[in-house]
């Protein structure tokens, strides 16, 4: 194990297995060491899901450890499944911390809602946005409540290629900023994406491979899909 200092997050020997017995995590280690858009793939039913669950606290693990110095925020496929107000500002008011002063509240918002490329919407409705707005507030909501983690799960599967692009720049954006980068674990099908990104790794028999280039990554599966 590395110093604590260094460690932002880090799986040692980590196994999980949900009630069918099956070990979706099986003795896992890995590290992310500094902010940045960190890429995972793997087949469906790999434990993409299970291994964000576990990084965000939902579940436990059945033996090894979870360092976590980080506050997580899942992003999900579907951000209907995730927006629940009728207007940006009353959706990112929700996620608002309670340590916050009532005056800095709206300016809080709107720094979110610039950060996002969503500067104009603060009394928009949801339901009027298109799918890659809707992630871009669902991005900002993660930004309003002080998270350093983005666990994004397939957050582009449902968008059309613009929408995509829109929510692949600002992540982007949030993860190479100057100032108080983040860090992004982002799971996608969509090998395209792993040309973004500035480390990739495959889950596979419930273990994570070594961080690589996402263009090695890229590389190493589409020879695999032409055996
Ligand atoms: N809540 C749950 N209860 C029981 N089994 C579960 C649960 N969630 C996931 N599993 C099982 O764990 C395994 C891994 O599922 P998981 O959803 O983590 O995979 P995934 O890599 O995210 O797949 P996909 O690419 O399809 O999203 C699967 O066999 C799944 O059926
Ligand atoms: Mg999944």
């Amino acid at each position: 194990m590395k110093s604590a200092e260094f460690r932002d997050l880090e799986f040692d020997n980590v196994s999980f297995s949900w009630p069918n017995g099956v070990k979706v995590i099986n003795q896992c280690s890995f590290v992310i060491e500094k902010p940045g858009l960190w890429m995972l793939v793997g087949e469906n039913g790999s434990g993409k899901s299970t291994l964000f669950r576990l990084i965000s606290g939902l579940i436990r693990p059945e033996t090894g450890k979870i360092f976590c110095s980080f506050k997580p925020s899942l992003v999900y496929q579907n951000p209907d499944h995730q927006l629940l107000m009728p207007t940006c500002k009353s959706e990112l008011m929700l996620c608002v911390p309670k340590t916050i002063s009532y005056s800095k509240v709206l300016d809080l918002i709107q720094s979110a809602l610039e950060k996002v490329d969503l500067g104009e919407m603060l009394d928009r409705p949801i339901h009027t946005l298109s799918g890659g707005q809707k992630q871009r507030l669902a991005l900002a909501g993660a930004v309003v409540s002080n998270s350093n983690l983005l666990l994004l799960d397939e957050p582009t599967a449902l968008l059309d290629p613009q929408s995509q692009d829109s929510v692949l720049k600002v992540v982007k954006k949030l993860t190479s900023s100057s100032i108080d980068p983040i860090t992004a674990i982002w799971v996608t099908h969509r090998l395209e994406e792993l040309f973004f990104c500035d480390g990739a790794a495959i889950l596979k028999n419930g273990r994570i491979s070594k961080w690589k280039s996402g263009s090695k990554v890229f590389q190493e599966l589409k020879s695999l899909a032409l055996r």
